[in-house]
């Protein structure tokens, strides 16, 4: 608290992020990171910017970028936006599209970010419960709102909502922008951008983050209608002219052109995945469905707090939300590589026959 903070400053409640622990060897299951790294490509076209073009600004439109991004999921460039990350894509949707009288609606559970966006923002909102199996009920949703955003698939319980029902929200619902956050969803999700076209109230975002495997790199973005893109276009050029730099376009675009390596990666992730589910329910676990690369677990027989306590006493990091008391019994563990998902099964055996 200082004297010198504005009231705004006050009054916030920033995220916080996973850790990112200076230790060495923990199994670092916490943060949803992919456990292969990014594709050759892109750590040779890094190499290649590392060059005396560093001293100038890169292009204020990444328009490289956009035009890669466009050509991928078949749309136009002035259907995309590029951002420093996913996260910073969505603090400029929140400003430009989801602030307006009537309240914004997003799921109880859900990405820890939103809330915080709303309180930088002074976004009014309202929650809307998860229905009993933790799925997002669309129904709920058709309701007067200023605004509807919930990821797909959703997290932290990495369920997946059919695309229908997607559309069957933009049906009913088209005087409010709706954005899926979609960070998570090539691991197994239906994708709303085959949608974008049709519907000129749908923003669905995106991250490198994850199945590119680039989260160090910093790089989101989000398609929709050109009239929704030129909205974040005024929102990040009154704030950051050169959110993505040299190295970002460069490898973000070589990242986006090795589809072999993006397949075969997140294959590989899927495959660790379901079979990370079999060993976990073998041990007792209830293991909610997963369309990413994490998965949503708790043990009838232990609390939440407990079992996080107990992996990480083990060198074993994963998340653990303590609220809403819903979810406070549940895990959120990230699919690692075979050698990372044997060793957290290792030190939950350990657990169990103690
Ligand atoms: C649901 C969701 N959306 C967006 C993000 C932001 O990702 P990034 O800023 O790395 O693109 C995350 C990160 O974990 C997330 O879980």
């Amino acid at each position: 608290m200082s004297q010198y903070w504005s009231s705004l400053v006050h009054n916030l409640t920033p995220y916080v992020p996973g850790e990112q622990p200076k230790l060495q060897n923990l199994v670092k299951l916490n943060t949803n990171e992919n456990p292969y790294g990014p594709s050759p490509a892109v750590i040779a076209a890094l190499q290649a910017e590392a060059a005396d073009s560093l001293r100038l600004y890169p292009d204020p439109d990444s328009s490289r970028l956009k035009a890669a991004i466009a050509e991928y999921h078949g749309l136009q460039s002035n259907q995309v936006f590029v951002g420093n990350g996913s996260d910073e894509v969505l603090a400029h949707v929140f400003q430009a599209l989801l602030k307006h009288d009537l309240p914004l609606l997003y799921p109880d559970i859900t990405y820890s970010f939103y809330p915080v966006y709303c309180g930088l923002y002074g976004i009014a909102f309202e929650t809307v419960p998860l229905n009993a199996q933790f799925e997002i009920a669309i129904d709920d949703y058709l309701r007067p709102n200023g605004g509807i955003i919930f990821p797909n698939p959703n997290a932290p319980t990495g369920m997946p909502l059919a695309l229908s029902e997607i559309e069957r929200l933009l049906k009913a619902n088209t005087q409010s922008v709706v954005v899926i956050d979609e960070a998570y969803v090539d691991f197994g999700t239906e994708s709303a951008v085959a949608l974008v076209n049709q519907y000129p109230n749908l923003l669905v975002t995106h991250t490198y983050s994850k199945s590119r495997s680039l989260a160090g790199l910093r790089v989101g973005y989000a398609v929709g209608d050109a009239a929704l893109i030129e909205a974040l276009i005024r929102v990040k050029d009154s704030f950051n002219s050169y959110p993505i730099d040299r190295f970002a376009e460069a490898g973000a675009i070589a990242a986006l052109q090795d589809e072999a390596y993006f397949q075969q990666t997140r294959q590989q992730v899927i495959a660790s995945r379901d079979q990370l589910v079999l060993d976990l329910q073998n041990l007792g676990f209830e293991v909610l469905p997963s369309g990413a690369n994490f998965i949503f677990a708790r043990h009838p027989n232990y609390a939440g707090e407990q079992l996080a306590a107990s992996l990480r006493a083990q060198a074993v990091i994963v998340r653990h939300f303590k609220k809403p008391a819903r979810i406070a019994d549940f895990l959120r563990i990230t699919i690692g590589n075979p050698a990372q998902n044997q060793a957290l099964m290792q030190a939950l055996r350990t657990f169990l026959s103690a």
